[in-house]
């Protein structure tokens, strides 16, 4: 009798050790901590699939958006997916918030490429808006468009309401008269050149795009000052020049108030945050799936000017951020911000990981980022 209840009581200590190490595992993005890098999984068990993403706060909860992303091979098969947690650690699954669609033709269907989408929340229509990238389906990267949905709860189902390029027709605000009046031919000039460069700055690209269907628009984020005007923020001109465009009041549409920044710098991945009125870009090289060394820019107006800071990484591996590429910059409710990164993992893109680090100042008020194991 003593022995059977000696097996039943190692049993039952040996199920509850396994127990305990399995469900440790199981929220390795911590209960406690954020540990970049790790495998994170939602409070269901599964694998977190919220790729080059953003976070909305709204009542009291966050919600995370992000590109789910296939095992293998890298078009979109299911959309946007989302997840909500109070306390960033652990995210419940809220489901697809806005799915690729069946129908042959339509700008989102299965097969396309929807990449970094962002949510914000409109005040005065009430409404969730979400902008992201997107590619038409077997066009690869050519399309280079914005997309725009819209739900009225947070986690959706986001209906989608149009594609396309930015603001045609359209010269951006600080483009000069003489700059305009300017025509160039961009199959006449060789890329990296002297004269190409020239070109670029003044606004090559630009042109051929303003009088062809508008602006490119690839990787993007949104941002709400706080008069309540939100930003569309995203690369352009061949992912050579980052545009700042004006969003209308409703976000919905764009209103054709635009700047380019830093032609020709090749930025990538932006993510922007204000600080005691203050704003601050951090982006990244342009080198595919590749890490490179993240930028910092500044500037006390969004419309500009914008000037640019040396690399805001620092520490070990502060060259390549932490083998990360930023996606989105949080504020947290203790007035501190997080700084989100995507490691992705091309040969298997759902393995791709997160790196959620915090945002530190030094004594200049200049952010910086710094890796911590957990926090
Ligand atoms: C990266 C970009 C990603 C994705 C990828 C495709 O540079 O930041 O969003 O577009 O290229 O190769």
């Amino acid at each position: 009798m003593s022995k059977h209840l000696n097996i039943t009581g190692c049993f039952l200590f040996l199920s509850f050790f396994f127990q305990t190490i399995l469900s440790a595992q199981n929220t390795s993005i911590g209960t406690k901590d954020i540990v970049s890098g790790e495998v994170w999984k939602d409070t269901d068990g599964n694998v977190i699939n919220a790729h080059g993403g953003g976070i909305l706060f709204n009542n009291g909860k966050y919600y995370w958006f992000g590109e789910h992303r296939p095992s293998s091979g890298f078009t979109t098969q299911v959309g946007v997916t989302c997840y909500s947690s109070t306390d960033l650690r652990n995210w419940k699954y809220e489901g697809v918030a806005l799915a690729v669609s069946d129908e042959v033709g339509s700008d989102i269907e299965k097969g396309c490429i929807i990449e970094r989408p962002k949510v914000i929340y409109n005040q005065k229509t009430g409404k969730y808006v979400m902008w992201f990238h997107l590619e038409l389906k077997g066009r690869g990267y050519g399309p280079s468009r914005a997309g725009v949905a819209v739900s009225d709860t947070p986690a959706g189902p986001y209906r989608f309401i149009r594609s396309g390029r930015v603001n045609p027709g359209v010269y951006p605000l600080n483009m000069t008269r003489e700059e305009q009046k300017l025509t160039w031919n961009p199959e006449d000039y060789e890329w990296w050149t002297p004269e190409w460069r020239e070109a670029v700055n003044k606004g090559m690209f630009v042109k051929r795009d303003l009088e062809g269907d508008g602006q490119m628009s690839r990787d993007m984020t949104l941002f709400v000052d706080d008069d309540g005007t939100a930003y569309h923020i995203y690369s352009s001109e061949e992912n050579l020049t980052l545009h700042i465009a004006e969003l209308s009041d409703d976000y919905l549409s764009h209103t054709g108030k635009y700047i380019r920044i830093f032609p020709g710098g090749h930025n990538e991945a932006p993510a922007i945050f204000k600080k005691d009125g203050t704003y601050w870009m951090i982006a990244s090289g342009c080198t595919g799936w590749e890490p490179n060394e993240a930028r910092l820019m500044t500037a006390s107006s969004i419309l500009g000017e914008w000037s640019q800071l040396p690399n805001p990484c620092v520490g070990k591996d502060a060259k390549i951020t932490f083998g990360g590429q930023s996606t989105y910059i949080l504020p947290l409710k203790d007035g501190g911000y997080m700084f989100m990164a995507d490691v992705w993992r091309p040969k298997s893109l759902s393995d791709s990981r997160y790196i959620w680090l915090p945002v530190r100042f030094n004594g200049k008020g200049i952010p910086f980022i710094e890796w911590v194991d957990k926090w």
